[in-house]
């Protein structure tokens, strides 16, 4: 039997870092880019084999290494799912995610991996079982994860996150429109995540002031969100991206973005994600998505995704 199974991209819309240090944070699903999984029969006796088809990398859960995340999420599933010998099969990974950029695409393979293999078992894994399988393999590549991206993949739908507390469900009044620039600059989330640390060691006081100030504005955005009150999200998204520079994680390639989406008459944009490259969003109106995304792509970014939230 061959089985397909992806999980989407995501975004964080506000409240990066913060998150780490227990404010609020609120992500959605970007189903437009997704990981997929493919499950396909192996021959009798060859155990579980993983295909990177992006990478142009097969590993062989036999003998991949223990912190490998993709053997790790195939264990990981095995073993919660009570299940002592891997099927034979292999099961190849492509995604359309971009690496290293803000849109969980570590997260979105972990958890294609793990359904796909669920399924191939005969089992099903809810999104609470899902997520917490893949905040496993998340420590693996992040160090100290909120668990924000594990929880809006595996739920697949906007969530108001805090750490360490289920997510809270909440409802979007009116659908909006965001275009999402891509750097080209892979920035890994380990290192910016420690970097945020050191400096909140350094200073305690000034990074807390400014945790609390996201804080703040994460829960006037979801209040504008359930609301419908779409125009109060462009200044909290300025807001939350100047912060993000005084936390020390924006970049001059993100500001310079930022910056284009604004001339070109976007209602508000920052950095999403861990920053320092990676990806931009910019709140805009539907007809303004060509005239935006050229201002970006004048302004250096690679590839833009326009969606809808809600
Ligand atoms: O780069 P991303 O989208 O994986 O975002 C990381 C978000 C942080 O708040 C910086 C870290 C975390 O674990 O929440």
């Amino acid at each position: 039997m061959r089985v397909t199974v992806s999980a989407p991209g995501k975004v964080i819309l506000f409240g990066e870092h913060a998150v780490v240090y227990g404010r609020p944070a609120i992500a959605v699903p970007v189903t437009q880019v997704r990981a997929t999984a493919e499950v396909e029969p192996g021959s009798a006796g060859g155990g579980l084999r993983i295909v990177a088809a992006d990478l142009g990398r097969t590993l062989s859960l036999v003998d991949a290494p223990e912190d490998e995340p993709l053997t790790a999420i195939v264990r990981l599933t095995l073993a919660h799912l009570g299940i002592e010998t891997a099927p034979d099969a292999v099961i190849t990974i492509r995604s359309t995610i971009p690496i290293a950029s803000g849109m969980g695409s570590g997260a979105a393979v972990s958890s294609a991996l793990a359904k796909a293999l669920a399924v191939t078992c005969g089992r099903d894994l809810g999104p609470e079982e899902l997520s917490a399988l893949v905040f496993e393999v998340e420590k693996l590549y992040h160090g100290t994860p909120s668990g924000i991206d594990n929880t809006v993949i595996a739920y697949e739908r906007p969530v108001y996150f805090i750490k360490g507390q289920p997510p809270q469900p909440f409802h979007i009044a009116h659908p909006f429109t965001l275009a999402i620039a891509d750097t080209g600059i892979a920035s890994p989330t380990k290192i910016a995540v420690a970097d945020v640390r050191r400096a909140w060691q350094a200073d305690r006081d000034r990074y807390e002031r400014l945790f609390d100030r996201v804080g703040e504005i994460v829960q006037a955005a979801r209040r504008a969100i359930e609301e419908g009150n779409v125009d109060a999200l462009g200044p909290l998204l300025d807001e939350n991206h100047r912060l993000l520079q005084e936390i020390g994680v924006s970049s001059a390639e993100l500001d310079r973005l930022a910056g284009a989406a604004r001339a070109a008459g976007a209602q508000g944009a920052k950095l999403c994600g861990a920053g320092r490259g990676g990806n931009l969003i910019a709140l805009i109106r539907p007809d303004q998505a060509r005239s935006v995304s050229e201002a970006l792509r004048a302004a250096g970014a690679r590839s833009i995704i326009v969606t809808q939230v809600g």
